[in-house]
C-alpha cells in the first residue's frame, strides 16, 4: 500500500478487492438515483456494484481507438458522475473529464492502469477517488487500494469498509495465497494448459454464458428493491472472487505487499512486450500512442477473435478479461443505452487482449492474425 501512496501522493485504504472500493467510493460521493456515465465495456461485477449503489448506469459511446469512453461524444451535463475504466491500462481522458466536471463526481477504476500516467500524472489522481486492484499488475490473487485526497474522506470510507467486511479466516487466506502462487508458477513454467484443465475440472472458474455471467433478471429485480445495500448483490458482484469483501489477515497482506513490490521488476519486460505488440498491424490504434506505458494487456483487434483464443490456448497462452457483449446489450432493462452502440459491439467482438509480459510466447500465433474485415461503424 505504501507504494500506491508514494505513486499517487494520496491517502490510501487497503481493501480485499478493487470492486469493494468502487462500491464504497460510489456510495460515499453519489446519492441513490443519480446518473452515472460509464463505458459499455468492463468487468461484469462493475455494472452490478453500480446498480447496488442505487445509481442509474448511463452507457457512454465507446472509442474504437482505445475501448474507453469516447469523450468527444458524451453529454456531461446529463449525468451526475463518471466512472472511468482505463481498459487494459490505456488511459481514459481523465484530464478532460476532471476539467469538465466541476461540481460533479469522477471515480477512476484503475484496476488495469496501476502503472499508467497521463503527462507526468498517474491515473487514479484525477478524480475524487482512484481504485487499484492487486490482482492485476501485481498478480496477488486479490486485494485493492482506494486512493483519495482528503483525510476526512478516508476516515469515513474506512468506517464504511469496516461495516461491510465479512469475517475472513487463516484457512481462506492460505488457500488464496497458495492458488495465486500456483498460478504464477504455471505461468512462469509454461504450464498454462494443464493448469487451465485442472481449474476447469475443479470448477474453479465462474460459469459463464459466452463471456458474461448469467444475468438472472428476476433475482436482480428483487435485489434492486434493497438498494443501496451491497450483500443482496453478492451473487453478481462476487464473480471470480467470492471473498471480495472478506477481511484479510496478516498472511494475505504480507503476500499482497510482496507482489506489489515486484511490479517494478516486471516493468522492463512489460514495456518490451508492449513495444513488440505495438508493431502488429492488428494492434488497437491507441496502443501506438502509449508504447511507454507498462500496460496490463495489449488489445489487438482481430477478425476471428474466438479462433485466435483457441489457437493461443493450444500453445499454452490463456486469454482473459473479455467483456462481451457491451453492458447495454447484456442488461438492457437495467441500463440507459448508448446513443451509438455499434463501436462497442464491434470492439467487444474483435478485441484480443494479450499479456505483454508473455508476448514472446503469443507472437507466433499473433503474427498470422488478420484485422476485422469491416470497421467499427
Ligand atoms: C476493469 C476491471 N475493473 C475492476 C475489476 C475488479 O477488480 P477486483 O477483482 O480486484 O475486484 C476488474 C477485474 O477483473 C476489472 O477487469
Amino acid at each position: 500500500m505504501r507504494l500506491v501512496e508514494e505513486r499517487t501522493g494520496r491517502r490510501c485504504l487497503a481493501l480485499p478487492s478493487n470492486r469493494l472500493g468502487l462500491y464504497l467510493a460510489l456510495r460515499h460521493w453519489c446519492e441513490p438515483g443519480q446518473r452515472l456515465l460509464m463505458s459499455p465495456i468492463s468487468a461484469d461485477e462493475i455494472l452490478f456494484l453500480v446498480l447496488a449503489a442505487g445509481l442509474r448506469p448511463v452507457i457512454a459511446p465507446l472509442s474504437p481507438r482505445d475501448g474507453n469512453i469516447d469523450v468527444s461524444r458524451v453529454d456531461l451535463a446529463a449525468v451526475d458522475a463518471v466512472l472511468t475504466t482505463n481498459l487494459y491500462g490505456l488511459p481514459d481522458d481523465a484530464p478532460f473529464l476532471s476539467g469538465k466536471m466541476s461540481g460533479k463526481i469522477l471515480i477512476e477504476d484503475v484496476a488495469h492502469a496501476m502503472e499508467t500516467s497521463v503527462g507526468d500524472r498517474p491515473l487514479g489522481t484525477f478524480g475524487q477517488a482512484g481504485v487499484f486492484s492487486l490482482s492485476k499488475h501485481p498478480g496477488a490473487g486479490s486485494g485493492g487500494v482506494l486512493a483519495v485526497e482528503h483525510e476526512s474522506d478516508l476516515r469515513a470510507l474506512q468506517r464504511a469498509r469496516d461495516a461491510l467486511l465479512a469475517p475472513g479466516s487463516l484457512r481462506a487466506d492460505l488457500t488464496g495465497v497458495a492458488t495465486s502462487m500456483a498460478r504464477q508458477v504455471a505461468l512462469r513454467l509454461d504450464l498454462v494448459r494443464p493448469a487451465l484443465r485442472l481449474m476447469r475440472a475443479l470448477g474453479m472458474q465462474e460459469e459463464r454464458e459466452g463471456y458474461r455471467i448469467s444475468l438472472e433478471p428476476e433475482a436482480l429485480k428483487q435485489a434492486l428493491e434493497r438498494i443501496p445495500e451491497l450483500p443482496p448483490f453478492d451473487p453478481w458482484v462476487r464473480a471470480d472472487l467470492h471473498d471480495y469483501r472478506a477481511r484479510r489477515g496478516r498472511v494475505a497482506r504480507w503476500y499482497q505487499s510482496r507482489r506489489l513490490a515486484k511490479v517494478a521488476a516486471d516493468r522492463g519486460r512489460r514495456l518490451a512486450g508492449v513495444a513488440a505488440l505495438a508493431e502488429l498491424p492488428t494492434v488497437a490504434p491507441a496502443v501506438r500512442d502509449n508504447v511507454r506505458q507498462p500496460l496490463f494487456r495489449v488489445p489487438l483487434l482481430v477478425r476471428d477473435r474466438d479462433a485466435a483464443i483457441a489457437e493461443l490456448e493450444r500453445r499454452g497462452v490463456a486469454t482473459g478479461y473479455l467483456y462481451d457483449p457491451p453492458y447495454d446489450d447484456y442488461a438492457p432493462a437495467f441500463t440507459e443505452p448508448s446513443p451509438d452502440p455499434g463501436p462497442a459491439r464491434w470492439w467487444a467482438r474483435h478485441v484480443l487482449p494479450v499479456d505483454p509480459v508473455y508476448a514472446a510466447r503469443a507472437l507466433p500465433v499473433l503474427r498470422d492474425l488478420e484485422p476485422p474485415t469491416r470497421g467499427p461503424s
